[in-house]
Formats: C-alpha cells, sequence, structure tokens
C-alpha cells in the first residue's frame, strides 16, 4: 500500500478502522503477558487508537509509529494532550508523558530505536498491508525487536477473492508461516464476527474470523 493511500484516507477521514473504543481482545488478554508496568510498548501503524492511551493507563511506555501526520495531531488533541515536538532522523517524534508517537515511515525504525522495548501490539496493523509489505513487516519487526519481546497481534481473515484489502485477509497458516522464524505463536482466540458487521455483510463475505495471538521473540 502506498503512504500516498493512507495519508489521504486520513486527509478525507475515511477511518473505518478506528474504534470508539479500547480494544476488548487487548483489554482480555494483555494481563496474560504479565508485564512490568514501565515496559516500553511498541504500537506499528498506530493510527490514533485509544489502545495507545490504554496501554499508557497500565503504566507502560508507548512507541507508536504512524504514516500521517494528521493521524498523530488529531490523537493529541483528541486526548487533551499538548505535545512536545523534536525530529530524531526519518522521524517527527510527538511526546506527552508515557505517550510518544513517531509520525514516520514504520520501515525506518532501526533496531537501536526499539532496543527497550519489551512488548509489541499489532491490531490492523499486519492486515492493513498488501502480502509483500506483510513479508517485509514481519522480517523487519524480527530484525529489529530484542529477544524476550512479546506481545499480542489481532488479526482478521476471510475468503479475500470475496473482497479487495485493506483490512487484507491473514490466514492462521500464513502468521504461523511469518513468524516462525525467532518468534513462538501461541493462539490466544478465534471468533466470527461477522454476524452484525454490516460493512463486511454488505461487500458479500460468508465468513470473518478475528484472532488474537500472543508472540513472543526467542
Ligand atoms: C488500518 S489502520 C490501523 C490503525 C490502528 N492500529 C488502529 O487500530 O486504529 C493502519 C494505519 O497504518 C498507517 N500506516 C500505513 N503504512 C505505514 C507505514 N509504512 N508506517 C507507519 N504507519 C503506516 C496508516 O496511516 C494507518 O493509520
Amino acid at each position: 500500500m502506498h503512504a500516498d493511500f493512507w495519508l489521504e484516507r486520513w486527509a478525507q477521514n475515511q477511518i473505518g478502522f478506528h474504534l470508539g473504543e479500547v480494544n476488548p481482545y487487548l483489554q482480555r488478554h494483555w494481563p496474560k503477558l504479565q508485564l512490568p508496568a514501565g515496559a516500553r510498548v511498541l504500537v506499528p501503524l498506530c493510527g490514533k487508537s485509544l489502545d495507545l492511551t490504554w496501554l499508557a493507563a497500565q503504566g507502560h511506555r508507548v512507541l507508536g509509529v504512524e504514516l500521517a501526520e494528521r493521524a498523530v495531531e488529531d490523537f493529541f488533541a483528541e486526548q487533551g494532550l499538548q505535545a512536545e515536538v523534536r525530529e530524531h532522523g526519518a522521524f517527527k517524534i510527538y511526546r506527552a508523558g508515557a505517550l510518544e508517537l513517531w509520525c514516520g515511515d514504520f520501515f525506518a525504525l532501526g533496531a537501536a530505536d526499539v532496543a527497550d522495548c519489551s512488548a509489541l501490539y499489532d491490531r490492523a496493523a499486519l492486515i492493513a498491508l498488501p502480502p509483500a509489505l506483510r513479508e517485509r513487516y514481519a522480517a523487519q519487526l524480527t530484525a529489529i525487536l530484542p529477544a524476550g519481546c512479546q506481545g499480542l497481534l489481532i488479526t482478521l481473515d476471510y475468503q479475500q477473492s470475496q473482497m479487495n484489502g485493506p483490512p487484507f485477509a491473514v490466514s492462521d497458516t500464513e502468521v504461523q508461516e511469518r513468524f516462525a522464524e525467532g518468534w513462538q505463536v501461541e493462539q490466544l482466540e478465534r471468533l466470527d464476527v461477522l454476524k452484525g458487521n454490516w460493512k463486511f455483510l454488505k461487500q458479500g463475505l460468508q465468513s470473518l474470523d478475528e484472532t488474537v495471538y500472543r508472540l513472543r521473540k526467542r
């Protein structure tokens, strides 16, 4: 997906992926990771998700990465937070307390940037990307995150021929393969979420499964 695609989505406020509440899977499964409060959490492709605030409220330091400056600015404005802004390499870093949002391309992130991250949270990041970029994304996480890092990954799966992404369909097999090298992958929950999901029903989908994984880097 080209950067312009996402910048245009934000400019047009076409952000159907944004949830008006904290993700219930995050609240249900995050405690299982038993992370110390001060742990720093990497949130790739973070948008202006309320999950960022929830993670900070658990005592975590949060490092969100987001391409669209509009999303980053909206996040701090909507949270009523005044952010300090500074440049760091290819990124513009917005910071308020424990919340840091790095505005720039996730693929420009280096190992030194995330050396003290012991956790990862991916909701609608992997599934936002087409296959070739998903491969790069998983390889990038594997390359830059330190051993012992663990987190949650939330995916959607459906018949890709029935709808164009994003969100893209990511099967269980794909997750297992993409993270086979370097990660332990454990499925925590799989739910059929098609019923009542009018947006996807309208597209003619016949199935829609949401899966939550626990990832642990070896
Ligand atoms: C489907 S949205 C999900 C946002 C957020 N995770 C959520 O749950 O609301 C994907 C986001 O990734 C951002 N994005 C796409 N490609 C990116 C990249 N290469 N680097 C950083 N952000 C990117 C988009 O601007 C968009 O806000």
